[in-house]
């Protein structure tokens, strides 16, 4: 049977595509204020500041392309049984190659009406759809009439797809995570739930919290890192 690797990923994997961070120096998030722009009381409080945050994501990440670390770890799949959890609301996981991707924090290219993908609904994804590029507007509406809101995890919002990545993850032999600051929960908890057998590996330039022994840091760029994370497999 193929041994099997989780691999956890935020915004750092991106980088090198061009896409900014959201905590470093000049990150997202020096520019914007989360609360006004991701979280669910912004969107109540003023929808167009939302949909225009997001518009201009959809349109960074259609002049983006995938870096050779996504390449990287979507050619894992040649010997293991890969599953991806990422942070990231990008698609550049997938048009590398990967074919296993859960996205914790939702997609940046699908929408929904905003009463939909509750509890109500039981998180069904029926009324989720692509839009691309596209901008979404206040006044978009979906097929039952509600206004469109992206199709993303907001902060103050539940993570429903923590369940499935909490099973990806207490299965794996191999952890590897990729380029996130491991500030945000439950994300940043995801890790803990590996079996004690389990091998696991950072990819960071920078210091990130994690304080197990047996985590190996290796200190470098995704590009970089993914590399030497291959060669430590062989
Ligand atoms: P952060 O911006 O918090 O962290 C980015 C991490 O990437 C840092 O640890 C950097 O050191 C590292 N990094 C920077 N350049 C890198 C490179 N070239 N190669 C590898 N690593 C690099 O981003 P996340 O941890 O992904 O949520 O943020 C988590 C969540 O917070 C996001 O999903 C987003 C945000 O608010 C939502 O919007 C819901």
């Amino acid at each position: 049977m193929k041994k099997r690797i989780a691999v956890l990923t935020g915004a750092g994997v991106s980088a090198e595509s061009g896409l900014g961070t959201y905590r470093d120096n000049g990150g997202l998030w020096d520019n914007y204020d989360p609360m006004e722009v991701a979280s669910i009381e912004g969107w109540y409080r003023n929808r167009k500041l939302v949909l225009d945050f997001y518009n201009m994501q959809r349109a960074k990440l259609a002049e983006a392309s995938p870096n050779e670390a996504h390449r990287l770890i979507a050619s894992l799949e040649n010997g293991y049984a890969v599953d991806v959890i990422t942070q990231n609301v990008d698609n550049l996981h997938e048009r590398a190659g990967s074919t296993h991707v859960v996205h914790l924090h939702g997609e940046a290219t699908k929408v929904r009406p905003e009463n939909t993908f509750n509890d109500e609904d039981g998180f069904s994804e029926k009324y989720v759809f692509d839009i691309g590029y596209e901008e979404v507007n206040p006044g978009d509406k979906g097929a039952n009439g509600v206004q469109l809101r992206p199709h993303i995890v907001f902060f103050g919002e539940a993570v429903p797809k923590m369940e499935q990545a909490i099973g990806i993850v207490e299965k794996a032999d191999i952890i590897l995570i990729v380029g996130t600051s491991l500030q945000v929960y439950p994300a940043a908890g995801l890790y803990r739930y590996a079996s004690p057998e389990a091998a696991i590996y950072v990819i960071d330039p920078a210091d990130v919290p994690l304080f197990e022994p047996r985590i190996r840091h290796i200190r470098k760029v995704a590009t970089e890192g993914m590399k030497d994370f291959i060669d430590i497999l062989k």
